[in-house]
């Protein structure tokens, strides 16, 4: 049994006191069954099931068509591997902006069919109501800040966020937003060091970087962009901590070869 599968399981109040203790928080996404068992098994604290399926999982160029079903879908693929770590689930675009009842009922909705353990959701004071909504059904909510996908086409670029001082003292002021709406925890993603370490310092609940500089809380990366899964995706921010997309490639490769070739299956893996 290895040391994490004696820790206790990963809750919010954790990662509240991972911050006072000065302990990193590591959180990586996943989409389906198998890597989730994998991360857990490794340890990870946190599985956040992003929208970002909607790029790595579906091959869309945003996260804006994924669905909540689709969300949903992932959601529980994901629960049913994790014994240890929180998961955390991605309200996706259209789920939650019009109004705190639809936020709420999707939330609810998620929680209900998937098992997971939170919600995350993308923005600041205007989305403030709708999560002291979801908070208080008893649903425990994660925010996103700074760079936030499902906005890009107001912004129109994928570009560093905050780094004029208007764009930077409103992130701070919607980070206290989202605090006070009773928010767990916080991402900030692509943001300048300096602003996120400013943010992270003010805060009680920890931040989640992501691009975003090494004195957040924790860190996050998407799975298929650190395992090297995605060759087109090279931003600075992104370490990559395997290169399996070669490795399959050659594995694939040569199982070909092995099959046109009359090599597999031999006799020992025949009946
Ligand atoms: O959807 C996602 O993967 C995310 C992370 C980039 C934080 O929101």
């Amino acid at each position: 049994m290895s040391v994490h599968n004696e820790l206790k399981k990963v809750t919010t109040n954790t990662l509240l006191r991972m911050k006072t203790q000065q302990t990193k928080i590591s959180m990586l996404t996943a989409y389906d069954y198998s890597f989730a068992k994998l991360f857990d098994g490794a340890g990870i604290d946190v599985i956040l099931v992003g929208d970002s399926a909607s790029n790595v999982m579906a091959g869309h160029d945003s996260t804006i068509p994924i669905t909540l079903e689709q969300m949903i879908y992932h959601a529980q693929c994901v629960v049913r591997g994790v014994q240890r770590s929180l998961v955390v689930v991605d309200l996706p675009f259209g789920s939650y902006q019009s109004n705190t009842e639809i936020a709420l009922a999707s939330a609810i909705r998620i929680m209900k069919e998937t098992g997971c353990h939170a919600v995350k959701m993308e923005g600041g004071e205007e989305i403030a109501d709708s999560i002291k909504k979801i908070v208080s059904a008893g649903i425990p909510v994660m925010g996103h800040l700074g760079l936030t996908p499902q906005s890009i086409y107001k912004f129109g670029t994928y570009s560093v966020r905050a780094k004029d001082e208007d764009e930077a003292l409103k992130l701070r002021q919607d980070a206290l937003a989202l605090q006070n709406a009773g928010c767990f925890g916080l991402v900030l993603e692509k943001i300048p060091a300096q602003l996120a370490q400013q943010t992270s310092e003010s805060l009680r609940i920890p931040t989640i970087g992501i691009g975003a500089g090494p004195h957040c809380d924790g860190q996050v990366l998407v799975m298929h962009d650190m395992l090297g899964i995605n060759t087109a995706f090279n931003p600075r921010f992104l370490r990559k901590y395997a290169n399996l997309h070669e490795q399959i490639n050659s594995a694939v490769a040569q199982y070909i070869a092995d099959v046109k070739g009359g090599d597999f299956p031999n006799a020992t893996e025949s009946y």
